[in-house]
C-alpha cells in the first residue's frame, strides 16, 4: 500500500482555503424523511474553538441536526431540509457552493471507528488528501501524517508500524486514527457522533483529552449520550426532544455547567440527572 495519493479532483480553488477557528451557526432548521418531520426549527450557533455538546434521548434527531451540518443528510434520497448552515457567516447549502466544500471544511468521525482495515495506518490518514483533490510531496506527507497522528492521540503508539494495517488496531485505535484522517484535510470544524459509545473507558478518556487539545484549532460538536461526558468535555451543551409522535427540538441550550447546575427547564433537569433517557 505505497500507491501515491493522486488527485481525483479538481485542485482546490484560490480562496476557498480559509484557516483559523470557525462558528458554526444552524437557523431554523427543519427536517424530514418521507412525509415525517424529524426535526423543526432547530437554530443553535457553535462557538469558534468550543465544544459543543448535543444531549437527548434517542431518536429525538441529534444525529440527523449532526449530518445536515456537513451536508450528508441530503444522501438519504427521502430526506428534505429547510434552513440554513453557516460556517463563519458563510452558507454552506448555498447552490453557488461545492458540497466537497461543505465536506472538507466540516469533518465527521461516527460512532463505530471505520478505517480503511486493509489501508495502512499511513494510508488511512492520508486517504482524505486523494477524496478531496489536494497534492503534497512524500515529505509534506510524512509530516502530515506524524502531526495528525500526534494530535489524534496516537502517534506514540504507532510510529514504528505505520504500514501495518488500519485493521489491526483496537477499537480505541481506530477510533483515534478516524480522527487523525480526518485532521489530514484541515477542517474547521469536527463533527462527532457518539465517537466513544462503542469504546472501554481507558480509550474513551484518551479520546476525551485528544478532544480537549484538538479545540484550540477546530470547533468540535459531540453527540453522547454519557452526561459525565458531555460535563467533562464540552463548553456548550444543547438538550434535544421529541415529544411522542412529534419532531426533535432544542428544549436548552446554554452553557455545559449552567445546563447541569441551573437548568432553565424541568426537563433538562430530569434527564441530565438520568431520570429519563
Ligand atoms: N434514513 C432515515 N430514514 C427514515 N427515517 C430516519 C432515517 N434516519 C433517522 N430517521 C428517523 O429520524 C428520527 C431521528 O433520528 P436520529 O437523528 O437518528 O436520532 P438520534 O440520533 O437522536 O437518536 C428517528 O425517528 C429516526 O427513526
Ligand atoms: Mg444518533
Amino acid at each position: 500500500m505505497t500507491a501515491d495519493v493522486t488527485t481525483t479532483l479538481p485542485p482546490v480553488p484560490a480562496g476557498s482555503g480559509a484557516t483559523g477557528l470557525a462558528e458554526l451557526q444552524a437557523r431554523d432548521i427543519t427536517a424530514w424523511f418521507g412525509d415525517r418531520k424529524v426535526l423543526d426549527r432547530v437554530s443553535l450557533t457553535m462557538p469558534a474553538g468550543g465544544i459543543t455538546a448535543l444531549i437527548g434521548p434517542s431518536g429525538c434527531g441529534k444525529s440527523t441536526f449532526l449530518r445536515i451540518l456537513n451536508r450528508m443528510h441530503e444522501l438519504v434520497p427521502s430526506a428534505q431540509l429547510a434552513g440554513e448552515v453557516l460556517l463563519d457567516g458563510e452558507d454552506i447549502y448555498d447552490p453557488a457552493k461545492r458540497l466537497i466544500d461543505a465536506r472538507r471544511s466540516i469533518g465527521m468521525v461516527f460512532q463505530k471507528p471505520n478505517p480503511f482495515p486493509a489501508m495502512s495506518i499511513r494510508e488511512n490518514v492520508l486517504a482524505g488528501l486523494k477524496l478531496t483533490g489536494t497534492k503534497a510531496d512524500r515529505s509534506t506527507k510524512d509530516e502530515l501524517v506524524e502531526s495528525c497522528l500526534r494530535k489524534g492521540g496516537l502517534w506514540t503508539e504507532v510510529k514504528d508500524r505505520l504500514d501495518a494495517p488500519g485493521g489491526g488496531l483496537s477499537g480505541g485505535q481506530q477510533q483515534r486514527l478516524c480522527i487523525a484522517r480526518s485532521l489530514a484535510i484541515k477542517p474547521r470544524v469536527l463533527l462527532m457522533d457518539e465517537p466513544c459509545s462503542a469504546l472501554d473507558p481507558t480509550s474513551t478518556r484518551v479520546i476525551e483529552e485528544t478532544m480537549l487539545e484538538l479545540a484550540q484549532e477546530v470547533t468540535i460538536v459531540i453527540v453522547t449520550h454519557n452526561m459525565q461526558q458531555a460535563a467533562r468535555v464540552s463548553s456548550e451543551c444543547a438538550f434535544f426532544l421529541a415529544a411522542h409522535g412529534q419532531p426533535g427540538v432544542i428544549v436548552e441550550h446554554g452553557e455545559t455547567r449552567a445546563m447541569f447546575e441551573n437548568p432553565q427547564d424541568q426537563r433538562t433537569s430530569d434527564y441530565v440527572h438520568g431520570r429519563f433517557g
